[in-house]
């Protein structure tokens, strides 16, 4: 991590909608927080409206904390009056902004980021499902959770739609340490029946009683949601795909994730599997997975009939492109998904994704998107990253700086390094600023985050 920091993790959780409170946080809590700063927010979709016109925009803008949500956000001057006795956090010129929402990630694949020249099958079987394996041991796991909450949250991410393993102790650990950091979390134990090793297989049935445990153990605690997670279809029989479809109607509340149309050689892969369909979508169609809640990982070399139903059902798509690139899986059409309707997230999907770093992933979906000759703009590419992972989660209290909103804030700063803070003075507006923050921006350009109004890695209080 840059700069040496780690941020505070295992503090007492706050509970959003105002719960139990600890310590001092209970007589803070009275008043609220005041940030200050310059503050950065959206009044529409910019796919939807020009996006100059989608930025909401304060030089001297704040934002109140109080229990666990955004209360207000305004003008400063308004607000230090409307709230004399606040908690005041000056953060200077640095843009205050929802925290980042990473729709779709590995938690168990932390360790072996970055590794080197593989295509997905190859690069499955030779570095993840290996790693996977030691999820069983609860010790492993809950070190590996801990060093991933800390990376997340360095890099400005206060919540994710995470992949497990196999392992149901590999979910236990991750909830209990998302709770205890009092995270919003979106995750889920891996169902897979075929074509991995065998210590890391489980079958239609133990897949589907180990998922409705955990559903009914971690459901609605916290700030936790559990997604029921068949890995994708080369991995599942059509048996297991039926238990999930089966689990996704008994808790229609629960999403459902995993992957769709990445590579062209899975694509062939799932052809010579289930022959009868008439392409990938069609095998998830028919088990029922395709629905409000589902969200659909890569979709990148999609059929028009796909796209067609992905919007007319309702399931979303985590674009994932700092892993299109690294795998080499291809170019996935964001502008024509977004234009035919579809809900459209932004993910890092670490670690076949090779960043941590939302700004890393938003260059990587710029770059994507002009190679297919579409230049995203900045407010695009930080709304798939805040509002529109929220919506492909089906959690609109998260992604938006706005009241009622979850208080998960970043405090983002384009000052940190000399390339950037050279090119910062030179921005022309709002949106040249933070299209330079996140071509050139990386996790030290995250000077505090926020994670239900409580301050996770230190910079300010
Ligand atoms: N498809 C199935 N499993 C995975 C995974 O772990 N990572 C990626 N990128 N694609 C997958
Ligand atoms: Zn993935």
């Amino acid at each position: 991590m840059h700069g040496g920091i780690r941020a505070p993790a295992r503090r007492a959780a706050s509970t959003l909608g105002g719960g139990r409170g600890f310590g001092y946080r209970c007589l803070m809590a009275d008043h609220g927080v005041l940030l200050l700063g310059r503050t950065f927010g959206f009044r529409a979709d910019p796919f939807l409206v020009p996006p100059e016109e989608a930025i909401e925009w304060r030089e001297r803008g704040a934002v109140l904390m109080r229990g666990g949500l955004i209360e207000a956000a305004g003008e400063a001057d308004a607000l230090i009056v409307a709230h004399p006795q606040a908690r005041r956090v000056d953060c200077g010129r640095r843009i205050l902004a929802a925290g980042f929402v990473d729709c779709h990630n590995h938690y168990p694949q932390t360790r072996i980021i970055a590794s080197w020249g593989a295509r997905l099958i190859d690069w499955l079987n030779r570095y993840t499902f290996p790693e996977e394996m030691r999820f069983g041991d609860p010790a492993y796991a809950a070190a590996v959770a801990e060093d991933y909450l800390d990376l997340l949250l360095a890099n400005g991410i206060t919540a994710a739609s995470a992949y497990c393993t196999t392992h149901p102790e590999s979910v236990d650990a991750l909830f209990a340490a998302a709770e205890r950091r009092g995270m919003a979390m979106t995750a889920g134990k891996v169902m897979m029946d075929r074509n991995a090793p065998e210590g890391l297989i489980d079958d239609a049935q133990r897949g589907h009683d180990e998922s409705a445990a955990l559903i009914a153990r971690w459901r609605g605690r916290g700030r936790l949601a559990y997604a029921i997670t068949p890995r994708f279809a080369p991995t599942s029989s059509p048996a297991q795909l039926e238990a999930a479809g089966a689990l996704f109607a008994a808790n229609p509340d629960c999403a459902m994730q995993t992957h769709l149309s990445e590579q062209t050689e899975e694509i062939a892969w799932v052809r010579r599997l289930y022959p009868e369909e008439a392409d990938y979508l069609a095998v998830y169609e028919r088990f029922g997975l395709v629905r409000p809640g589902a969200i659909m990982g890569h979709a990148i070399h999609l059929e028009p009939r796909e796209k067609a139903a992905l919007a007319q059902r309702g399931a979303a798509v985590a674009h994932c492109p700092t892993s299109n690139a690294f795998i080499g899986s291809g170019l996935c059409d964001v502008a024509g998904l977004k234009a035919a309707g579809v809900e459209v997230g932004l993910a890092t999907d670490v670690g076949g994704g090779s960043s941590f770093s939302m700004l890393a992933t938003m260059r990587a979906a710029y770059e994507i998107g002009q190679l297919r000759g579409a230049a995203l703009h900045p407010a695009q590419l930080f709304w798939l990253a805040t509002e529109g992972s929220a919506r492909a989660m089906r959690r609109p209290e998260l992604g938006r700086l706005a009241p009622g909103a979850a208080a998960d804030i970043v405090a983002l700063d384009p000052e940190t390094t000399p390339v950037l803070a050279q090119r910062a003075a030179r921005a022309e507006s709002p949106s040249d600023l933070l299209f330079a923050l996140l071509i050139l921006g990386d996790d030290r350009a995250v000077a505090e985050t926020w994670a239900g109004g409580v301050a996770m890695k230190g910079g300010f209080g």
